[in-house]
């Protein structure tokens, strides 16, 4: 069977209610979320705090699809196996949060969880180029971490090279920062598979009036598969 890259919207939960997690996460995939990312921030490898590996574990009875665990943290090798144990699906650890990228991603599939590498804005694509065998999922980032709303930056060159290095390997492409109906198409077309939204999810909706999730959804999706 060949890979499925079909596009995949995977709302960030930073941008929801956060007195009101458990019906976010359900909000979001009964209006049409394929995962559900979770950004993990540590007020050093980025300026912002969020959640610890409790928290994670109190939405994983939530997530029915995916959990997509994005972690912004360094040093990052500790807490692997804490975020593994809450129930992360996939973890992502950043390229920049250590000297030793390989053994952090044998640190995550020796958990049993899909591995991700994810790339600062001013990190080459071509520095995954000896990672993709320990590789599940490369992250662009198209802002620079640590907050939701901020300006895309444009990276499709270096979505494009990654596409060229990964080839056929059964390896998912995601972007993360400022992804809404008009950035999607340039990503889509660079060969970008998962698209991460945070403030372009939620704006417009709550947990009381959910159908501008599944709107802004939809028209993220609807741009993006137009442009592939
Ligand atoms: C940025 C986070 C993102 C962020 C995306 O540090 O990793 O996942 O929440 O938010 P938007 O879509 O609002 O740029
Ligand atoms: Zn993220």
């Amino acid at each position: 069977m060949t890979f499925d890259r079909k596009i995949r919207i995977a709302p960030s939960i930073l941008s929801a209610d956060f007195a009101d997690f458990g019906r976010e996460i359900r909000a979001i995939e009964d209006q049409g979320a394929d995962w559900v990312h979770v950004d993990v921030m540590d007020g050093h490898f980025v300026p912002n705090l969020t959640f610890g590996p409790p928290a994670v574990k109190a939405f994983r009875p939530h997530v029915k699809t995916f959990m997509d665990v994005h972690l912004m943290i360094a040093p990052v090798d500790p807490y692997i196996e804490a975020y593994a144990e809450a129930g992360a699906d996939l973890i992502t650890a950043h390229i920049e949060a250590g000297p030793h990228i390989h053994r952090t991603l044998q640190a995550i599939r020796a958990t049993g969880r899909k591995a991700g590498v994810a790339l600062n804005p001013g990190t080459p694509a071509d520095s995954v180029a000896h990672l993709l065998d320990l590789t599940d999922l490369v992250c662009v980032m198209t802002v620079n971490p640590g907050f939701g709303g901020q300006k895309f930056l444009d990276m499709t060159a270096k979505i494009r090279r990654l596409r060229e290095l990964i080839g056929d390997r059964p390896i998912h492409i995601e972007i993360d920062g400022g992804v809404d109906p008009a950035t999607a198409p340039l990503v889509a077309a660079a060969g970008a598979d998962v698209l991460v939204a945070g403030s372009a999810v939620f704006r417009g909706g709550s947990v009381a009036d959910p159908a501008p999730y599944g709107n802004n959804i939809r028209a993220i999706r609807e741009a993006a598969e137009a442009a592939v």
